[in-house]
């Protein structure tokens, strides 16, 4: 059964939905068969949504935020009637599990502890009582994440031009969230508004998100969308063809630094020297404001064949080794302005970061 599609992306499957109550599972639009096949899994083991998590078929920092808090309440379904100090045992094991699949998107941690947290205020519940309130969290953090990156959007359209270019990098859309994206939600936004302008899309080696996943969502959507590689980006530049810069964010440090798809840094080094202003856009859930800069932020390195067989065709020779960070991290400086639900920040800085969160939610 098809999932329901996003209603700002028009033709754009969803990339996550819960299915059913609390015998349901959670079904993923299986993201590595894009752009030609169009196949979603039903995940009812925590083991299947850890993997699918690993491999990308459900990727994006939102999304596995909220893959991994459905994954969380799915690894506990059966632990219902245990008493509550081995449901608490069991919910220990689960969330190490579930972090431990990749770690570079904070979200995936803060939904796992935000779940961690709510069955922790309710010591005095019986373990089926407190599952349901964690499956009830998980729904929220859904729905709240859709909310979210629609404000994102709001926001984020006010600084794309009529007439004008937007390049991008990897995919921070509606595959990437419960809806809309972050990046690509300020570009479906300003596409609402009748603003016509054209969308460059990096595709993003190793494994293309950009074109296989961005210019998917972005066609399908009726939004103007040319593929370039990676290393065509400067020369695109310098040739006056890009106005503004939007990516989005797998993690970002107090001070502004920012993790984000291997190739992020480079762009914004070049949107920098050709004077482009360069965007991070990404919910208050992608900020860590336990570490004081970039440098704390774990970077997943990621296996050889994904360099040296990407599509399915060796292309390096067997015994050379490949050097292959799934992200890399930007500094605070060479980033215009954040923009996240509360708005588009100015100059990028510890103080600026602390506004964001002043007076929460
Ligand atoms: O390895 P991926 O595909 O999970 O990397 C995704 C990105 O780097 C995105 O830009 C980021 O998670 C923001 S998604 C709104």
């Amino acid at each position: 059964m098809p999932l329901t599609t996003d209603s700002v992306a028009g033709a754009v499957p969803k990339a996550i939905e819960w299915v059913g109550g609390a015998d349901g599972c959670l079904r993923l639009l299986d993201q590595t068969l894009l752009p030609t096949r169009v196949e979603y899994i039903d995940c009812d083991d925590v083991e299947t949504v850890w993997e699918a998590i690993k491999v990308l078929r459900v990727r994006g920092a939102p999304a596995i935020g909220v893959a991994a808090a459905y994954g969380f309440c799915i690894g506990l379904r059966d632990q219902r009637q245990s008493d509550r100090s081995e449901f608490d045992a069991a919910a220990e094991r689960v969330a190490a599990y579930l972090i431990g699949s990749r770690p570079t998107a904070v979200n995936l941690a803060w939904a796992v502890n935000r779940l961690q947290r709510a069955a922790s205020e309710e010591p005095d519940r019986d373990s089926e009582a407190v599952w349901d309130a964690l499956l009830a969290e998980a729904r929220q953090i859904a729905d709240e994440d859709a909310a979210t990156c629609r404000r994102i959007g709001e926001h984020g359209a006010t600084l794309i031009p009529d007439g004008g270019t937007v390049l991008t990098h990897c995919n921070a859309g509606a595959l990437a969230t419960s809806a809309y994206g972050t990046a690509l939600s300020a570009m479906y936004v300003a596409h609402e508004q009748g603003k016509r302008f054209r969308v460059y899309a990096d595709e993003t080696r190793p494994l293309l998100q950009g074109a296989r996943l961005t210019a998917f969502e972005l066609q399908a959507a009726g939004i103007d969308v040319h593929v370039l590689c990676d290393n065509a980006a400067g020369a695109l530049m310098a040739a006056g063809r890009v106005d503004l810069v939007i990516v989005g964010a797998d993690r970002i440090a107090a001070n502004g630094d920012t993790a984000n798809k291997i190739g992020t840094y480079g762009l914004a080094v070049l949107a920098h020297h050709h004077d482009i202003p360069f965007y991070v856009a990404a919910p208050r859930s992608t900020f860590d404001l336990s570490l004081a800069s970039g440098s704390g932020i774990p970077i997943e390195e990621r296996g050889r064949d994904e360099v040296a067989a990407g599509c399915g065709r060796t292309t390096v020779p067997d015994g050379v080794s490949c050097f292959n960070p799934a992200f890399d991290v930007t500094p605070a400086r060479l980033i215009r302005g954040i923009i996240t639900e509360k708005g588009v920040s100015g100059a990028v800085s510890e103080a600026e970061i602390g506004e964001i969160f002043r007076n929460a939610p």
